[in-house]
């Protein structure tokens, strides 16, 4: 059976009194609901240690992003490898704000999938087309492509890979996909994952819905057989909307 995710994607955003409370907040719901799925928070890496002290079981940090060597001088930068020795989970690779705005190409997300892989994290590998992308009706082929950069995994590592498909025209513009859109998407991305793999990597893979996913949109959302949960950005800073969405599964 795949996993149910929701995770929560806090981007460049709190102070760190208010990333504690928040987290506390989120931990508290999961704990009193029973939650039985998988709830994941990326905040801020400069904020990661100190939320691992709070020892908040039920909830699993990852970070938003590092660099694929090990060590060495990269001014500014940190490694899954170090990353993992903090107690770290998890990791996102792929984002569209890394690959736009940081000029992340496949080569890079590539060599961070295999860094994060080999030092035990788990990946949430992002995907999404552009509105131009969209209008031109070119999304299956953009989002196939991008899931071909996973091919050179292995059926194992692939054990580890989550893959959120997070339209950019949807990402912060209150935008979402309709789920027909979205479910269609999901429909596409586990039949492309049984034609680079197998149909086990396709039926055990978590396939996420990202942008604009709001406690009004995520049932409807999560409602689509192939959803399997939701990377989360404005509404997982605030317990509340999170709440309400992770209860939305
Ligand atoms: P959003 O962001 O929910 O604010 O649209 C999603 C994301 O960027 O992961």
């Amino acid at each position: 059976m795949r996993k149910k995710i929701i995770a929560g994607n806090w981007k460049m955003n709190l102070n760190v009194h208010e990333a504690k409370i928040l987290f506390k907040e989120i931990s508290d719901i999961v704990a009193k609901n029973n939650v039985a799925h998988e709830v994941l928070v990326f905040p801020p890496s400069i904020y990661i240690e100190s939320l691992l002290k709070m020892n908040q079981s039920t909830i699993e940090i990852g970070a938003q992003n590092f660099h694929y060597q090990n060590k060495g001088a990269f001014t500014g930068e940190v490694s899954a490898m170090q990353l993992k020795q903090l107690g770290c989970e998890w990791v996102l690779v792929g984002h569209s704000e890394r690959r736009t705005m940081f000029h992340e190409r496949d080569a890079d997300l590539l060599n961070k999938i295999k860094a994060a892989l080999e030092n035990g994290l788990e990946v949430i590998y992002c995907c999404g087309e552009t509105l131009n992308e969209r209008e031109a009706g070119i999304y299956f082929e953009k989002i196939g492509e991008q899931i071909e950069l996973l091919k050179t995994l292995s059926l194992n590592e692939m054990k580890n890979v989550a893959i959120a498909y997070e339209p950019i025209w949807a990402i912060g513009t209150g935008k979402t996909a309709r789920p027909t859109e979205a479910a269609e998407m999901h429909d596409f991305m586990r039949t492309k994952l049984e034609s680079i793999f197998n149909l086990e990597v396709a039926d055990s893979t978590s396939l996420l819905y990202g942008g604009s996913c709001s406690p009004q949109n995520a049932k409807d959302l999560f409602a689509c057989s192939n959803i399997d949960g939701g990377l989360i950005g404005g509404a997982s800073l605030k317990a509340e909307s999170f709440g309400e969405i992770i209860a939305a599964i």
